[in-house]
């Protein structure tokens, strides 16, 4: 692990590069979540990128041409614009961010004729992902997409474990191929927590899968002195453990591994902490319903819905104790607010630590921002999926094609 993170931090940055006069593009990762009239809900991803595309600007690029995705769209042709999907809705809050007009190429060709047409243009192509060549990363449309730059510039930190024209294929095309300054800070804070980090080092891990997380504690079992489970993935480690967890989120068939996760940390001198009490309902909906019991006694027909008021007190104790917290993944069904006690005391808890923590994943950000801690930690990194890789110890594909020091 720590010698993919190293070769990570090696890649060259945009400023150990000349761009002056050059026609420079930077792959993006604008994945912002809209509402039903497209309005944008959160605009975290844009707002961590304007510091290259400012960079870029400042220092006298030809053009700067922006490229990314928004959702899953699945193109039943190539170029089948999905209203729901285009780049069009983030036009407007660009211009805002950047101070400065953005022109938006609704095709690659029309992107190449805004170059020529006006002077140091800043061009937004629409979602890449409308092409089918972009997700199967197609030689010929990393091609077509290299044509339009003499620098890449990769800023999209969020979509760097995808192999897609944008983020892999294009490199092979382009001479100079360069990080943004987002997946620099981003790799340095990875570094931060897991290469040479400050100890105690703890995961705090939730959500509702083990199966989704279970390479990441396989693999953070080498680097963490203490892990906090929480979430419907607790469920299933309180299970192996004989508990009745009665109507319970519980993935059987991951019992014995949660065991042998269990075990394995034994082995290494990793403490694991389990909620000693849960909050736990009938029903989502049948709120009179709800009762808070130890998690050995949860009531017939219940299920396990958040963590309990001990196991706050004592998870923030735990979190007291750390110099590094790494958080993935929230301690109860948040979304519903009476369940949401649990993660918000987790978030209050981080927030008040002197401890250098880093907060990945989606759903952890929406507690933090929805608690009202989003400025008080250490590092929120924007990427979901990749954040994940990199703590199961994998390599990020889209580093691999950046130029590096000799
Ligand atoms: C994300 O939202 O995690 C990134 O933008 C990647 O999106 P994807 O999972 O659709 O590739």
């Amino acid at each position: 692990m720590l010698a993919g993170i190293k070769r990570m931090q090696e890649v060259l940055g945009i400023q150990d590069v000349d761009i002056q006069n050059k026609n420079v593009m930077i792959r993006v990762d604008f994945n912002v979540p809209l509402d039903k009239d497209f309005n944008i809900m959160e605009d975290t991803r844009m707002r961590e990128s304007i510091p290259t595309i400012n960079y870029c600007i400042d220092n006298g690029a030809r053009s700067v041409v922006l490229v990314g995705h928004l959702g899953r769209p699945e193109p039943k042709f190539d170029g089948d614009k999905q209203s729901q999907f285009s780049f069009n809705h983030l036009v407007k809050r660009l211009e805002r961010l950047l101070n400065k007009e953005v022109f938006f190429a609704h095709s690659l060709q029309m992107a190449k004729q805004l170059q020529s047409a006006h002077a140091n243009p800043v061009i937004l192509i629409e979602n890449l992902r409308f092409y089918k060549g972009e997700k199967e990363n197609d030689p010929e449309f990393a091609k077509q997409l290299a044509d339009l730059c003499e620098v890449y510039v990769n800023d999209a930190f969020g979509t760097s474990h995808r192999k897609h024209a944008s983020t892999y294929g294009i490199a092979t095309h382009v001479p100079t191929k360069v990080a943004g300054f987002l997946l620099k800070k981003e790799i340095n804070s990875f570094a931060k927590a897991l290469a040479n980090p400050l100890r105690p080092v703890l995961l705090v891990v939730g959500g509702s899968k083990v199966s989704s997380k279970l390479k990441l504690l396989h693999n953070i079992l080498d680097r963490v002195d203490k892990i906090i489970i929480g979430g419907a993935m607790s469920n299933t480690f309180l299970k192996a453990l004989d508990y009745n967890m009665q109507a319970s989120l519980v993935e059987e068939d991951l019992i014995e591994e949660a065991l042998h996760i269990l075990d394995k940390a034994k082995q290494k001198g990793v403490h694991v902490y389990l909620p000693v009490d849960v909050v736990s309902t009938t029903h989502l909906e049948h709120t009179d319903q709800v009762q808070i019991t130890p998690a050995q006694d949860i009531p017939l027909n219940h299920m396990a819905v958040d963590i309990g008021p001990a196991t706050s007190k004592l998870f923030s104790l735990v979190i007291q104790n750390s110099q590094t917290i790494i958080w993935n993944g929230p301690l109860g069904v948040y979304e519903v607010p009476l369940f949401s006690r649990g993660s918000f005391q987790i978030a209050h808890s981080i927030s008040n630590t002197y401890a250098f923590s880093l907060i990945g994943g989606g759903d952890t950000i929406d507690v933090l921002t929805r608690a009202g801690y989003k400025d008080s930690v250490s590092f929120i990194s924007t990427g979901g999926g990749a954040s994940l890789e990199l703590l199961e110890g994998k390599i990020l594909v889209a580093f691999d094609v950046l130029d590096r020091k000799p």
